[in-house]
């Protein structure tokens, strides 16, 4: 069991201590850990984000355990050697196209949210976001136009193929996630009303629902799943969408869970090996001070452990040892609590 590990900028390298700690303590035969450099760490040392040597070790590994990327220190270089180019492209290159973003509130957590404890308790949701398309992948640009006056252009399109492989994803969750005897639900957010993009997503996502007849879809457009989100977080079970509303769309979920340091992440390819890491950025601000929470990370871990090596009973040991430290009060600083990432990552490890 090869697992690379890219702890990356900022809070990244302190987070992701918290969870190899957790993979190394439930001694697991065979297991390999080999760190790599990412993001603005490894432009320092190497000169670029995601050097040849990381993806090595990407393509050797079974499964990646990812921290975060991004350093101001790094804001004036060119795109393609910004940090951020370092996940943008181990995604592209090792073809992660579906990103697994689940957001439920732990018991205990209800007063965290941003919203009423009687809307976010009903929160259990899964955000499959499509990761190697939409905008974020198109040709882009800079250009002066004849007046003189730059545009700044980012070309947003989606192939056929591309939408129906994450429908599948999509259906495929929401059938496993339904309770038995009632159909799965989904909902394909999109913007169709304007975007020539969506429109396709939406004709490709009623063409592959004929396959799933046990899963009801149903969609809505970006701005109002932003307003439902809110409102009535409850409604939602399996939502797919495109690579910038999905961005967008689980940021905003991890606040009516309580916290976006307790989101994790799975970005998965067509075999098994995947990418897992925490859905918050690497946070320069707290970095370095012990402040982070590393729950995110470690829970990142458990879907490694799911989803990559089919060890569903130690992933559910870790997410059962971090519901536990929650439900005992075991709070950092983004829960109003003043543990440290450290002692977070030594309460988790006692409950394990
Ligand atoms: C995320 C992040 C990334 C994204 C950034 C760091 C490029 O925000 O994983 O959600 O936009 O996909
Ligand atoms: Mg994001």
């Amino acid at each position: 069991m090869k697992i690379a590990v890219f702890a990356g900028d900022g809070i990244g390298p302190e987070v992701t201590a918290e969870a190899v700690r957790v993979l190394e303590a439930l001694d697991l035969p065979g297991l390999e850990l080999t760190e790599g450099d990412v993001g603005g760490a490894a432009y320092k040392k190497h000169g670029h984000p995601l050097p040849e040597a990381t993806l090595d070790i990407a393509r050797q590994s079974d499964a990646i355990l990812f921290g975060a990327v991004g350093d101001f220190d790094c804001d004036h270089l060119e795109r393609h050697l910004r940090p951020e180019q370092a996940i943008l492209g181990l995604r592209k290159a090792m073809g992660f196209f579906a990103n697994l973003r689940p957001a439920k509130v732990f018991a205990g957590l209800e007063d965290a949210s941003a919203l009423r404890p009687e809307v976010a308790s009903a929160i259990d949701l899964l955000i499959v976001r499509e990761l190697n398309g939409d905008v974020y992948f198109g040709e882009k640009g800079i250009r002066k136009l004849d007046d003189g006056r730059r545009q700044g252009w980012d070309m947003m399109s989606y192939a056929e193929d591309e939408v129906r492989r994450i429908a599948h994803v999509g259906f495929k969750a929401a059938q496993s996630r339904a309770k038995a005897g009632e159909s799965g639900k989904l909902c394909s957010v999109d913007k169709a009303n304007v975007l020539e993009t969506s429109q396709l997503w939406r004709d490709v996502m009623i063409e592959v629902s004929a396959e799933y007849p046990d899963v009801e879809l149903s969609h809505m457009y970006v701005d109002n799943a932003a307003m439902q989100l809110v409102r009535n977080p409850g409604q939602f079970d399996t939502i797919v969408t495109g690579n910038l509303f999905g961005d967008i769309l689980s940021d905003q979920a991890s606040m009516c869970v309580g916290s976006i340091g307790l989101l994790a992440s799975a970005s998965l390819a067509e075999g098994t090996c995947g990418l897992y890491e925490p859905i918050h950025g690497s946070a320069p601000d707290i970095a370095g001070k012990d402040l982070a929470n590393p729950m995110a990370t470690i829970l990142s871990a458990a879907m490694l452990l799911r989803h990559s090596l089919g060890m569903e009973a130690q992933a559910a040991r870790i997410e059962a040892a971090v519901g536990k430290a929650l439900t005992d009060g075991i709070r950092g600083g983004d829960l109003g609590g003043s543990m440290g990432t450290r002692a977070i990552g030594d309460a988790i490890l006692e409950r394990l």
